[in-house]
């Protein structure tokens, strides 16, 4: 069978050959009853019915993987995809490094790889579940179809990693894989396993940010999950960035579009000053600040993901070559850290410096880091909007001890700009950093749902191309 081509014979979509692994397929195909009433439960409510024009994965060829046509979501293919494997691929790091790539579970590290796997899967249902009243106020068919393949898509990644929990994790695999349909979103008792995905996503703001911001710290997980010496998590996780790309443009496209339609709307009525909020919320359109201070929840949000700076977790995922950092392949140096140091923010004696750790307990930091100056990319790309635009604003990412739940900085409160604020100043302050109640009844009064063909709310900009070069009056769902 060639690899690149995906079996759509069965029930599940596959290119693992799972015609011929009776074990696996029975339990996936067992598995799968629970996975669809999951969906129907919890998935975009209001449209199952409705055409959807998605992409759907028919090879892992990252040449032509994906084709388009009109789908009910329920009826989405959902499959297991591994991109190829590597001929004669070698653990890349940690103290196995050099050794051959293992094919089946280490036993020593067994309990490791079960843990990242199940936190990883954990992530893709609670998305969609976060996301599932977002269709209603769509601004848009375009951005309404939009949503609906980043859903589906966090759906097929649960598929990938329940397929890792069946395959190589026996009972407990089975186990997990039943949790991961059972845990909520934001549910009191049975809350999804990180914070930051039992948040509400109540806008489509709220949706582009976490798109750009949350769907990033995935990226960068998978980006180090995909160096894993367990071959099959590898090239699990390097299919999933084929994918995972689109959700960083929904994302980050989504966040211009907004930020263009107000600058334009700002110099159509002839207003130069982004603090005229008043004025500029007249125009139907959101405010700059406003934006900022949803960059600035989410930013923070997100951070508390990669956990506390210093990990013996982290450094053990490392040393025994299960998790990489990111882009590992690409790295120079020994990719054994055992003698290295890494420059560590830290809270000493009350003050916030860096403080040189030892490399292999730094490794969240490093991640951490990485994953800030990916997002500095992009802030810096709709910067470019604004100034190309002529508005004196410039969006900034907020300091990493700004807001923050987990590791260093939780003790502490901190402004924007990282200076310690008093538990009176940052009460006081709050809501020039955060987002409060009438920003939220701001933008919730703008979420009106726009269901024609070719228009767009108010408040958001075209986008410059449609998906699969469609012209713009395409109509991307045909709702039902
Ligand atoms: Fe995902
Ligand atoms: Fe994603």
């Amino acid at each position: 069978m060639n690899i690149a081509q995906v079996d759509y014979d069965g029930l599940i979509p596959n290119n693992v050959a799972l015609g011929q692994d009776e074990r696996v397929k029975r339990a996936l195909e067992k598995w799968h009853p629970g996975y669809i009433n999951w969906w129907n439960d919890m998935g975009p409510e209001g449209f199952q019915e409705s055409l959807v024009y998605l992409r759907t994965a028919v090879s892992v060829d990252p040449k032509g993987w994906a084709k388009f046509d009109y789908v009910r979501m329920p009826d989405y293919r959902w499959g297991v995809l591994l991109a190829p494997a590597l001929e004669g691929r070698e653990i890349p790091f940690g103290r196995h490094k050099g050794e051959d790539a293992w094919q089946e579970v280490p036993g020593e590290y067994r309990a490791m790889l079960r843990r990242l796997i199940v936190i990883q899967g954990d992530t893709e249902p609670a998305s969609v579940e976060q996301q599932r009243y977002l269709g209603k106020t769509a601004p848009s068919l375009y951005d309404m179809r939009n949503l609906f393949q980043v859903n589906v898509e966090e759906g097929r990644h649960l598929w990938a990693m329940v397929y890792l929990l069946q395959k190589y994790f026996g009972t407990d695999g089975r186990e997990e894989a039943e949790a991961l349909l059972q845990r909520r979103s934001g549910d009191a008792d049975t809350p999804r396993m990180l914070g930051a995905f039992n948040e509400q996503t109540p806008d489509w703001l709220s949706f582009f940010m976490f798109t750009f911001f949350t769907d990033r710290d995935g990226k960068m997980q998978l980006e180090a999950l995909a160096q894993s010496g367990f071959d099959p998590l590898s090239r699990t996780c390097r299919f999933m960035l084929t994918e995972e790309a689109h959700h960083m443009f929904v994302g980050e496209t989504g966040v211009t579009r907004i930020i263009q339609r107000t600058c334009e709307a700002m110099k159509d009525a002839g207003i130069n000053d982004p603090n005229e909020i008043e004025k500029v919320r007249k125009l139907g359109v959101i405010d700059l600040s406003t934006i900022q201070k949803k960059a600035n929840l989410h930013f923070s949000l997100t951070l508390d993901l990669f956990g506390n700076e210093i990990s013996t977790n982290a450094a053990n995922a490392f040393h025994a070559g299960i998790k990489g950092r990111y882009r590992e392949d690409r790295l120079k140096d020994d990719h054994q850290l055992e003698g290295g140091t890494y420059p560590v923010l830290r809270l000493i004696d009350g003050k916030i410096q860096h403080e040189d750790s030892p490399a292999l307990s730094a490794l969240n930091m490093r991640l951490r880091d990485d994953y800030v100056g990916d997002c500095n990319n992009g802030v810096g790309r709709w910067n470019k909007v604004i100034a190309d635009l002529g508005i004196p604003f410039e969006m900034k990412l907020p300091h990493v001890a700004f807001h923050r739940h987990i590791g260093e900085f939780s003790k502490i409160r901190a402004d924007v700009t990282g200076n310690r604020l008093s538990d009176a100043d940052w009460a006081g302050r709050r809501d020039e950093f955060l987002p409060f109640d009438e920003d939220r009844d701001f933008i919730e009064s703008l979420m009106q749902p726009q269901l024609e063909p070719g228009k767009f709310a108010g408040w958001i900009a075209p986008p410059k191309v449609g998906i699969d070069n469609k012209p713009g009056e395409f109509e991307y769902v045909k709702i039902a």
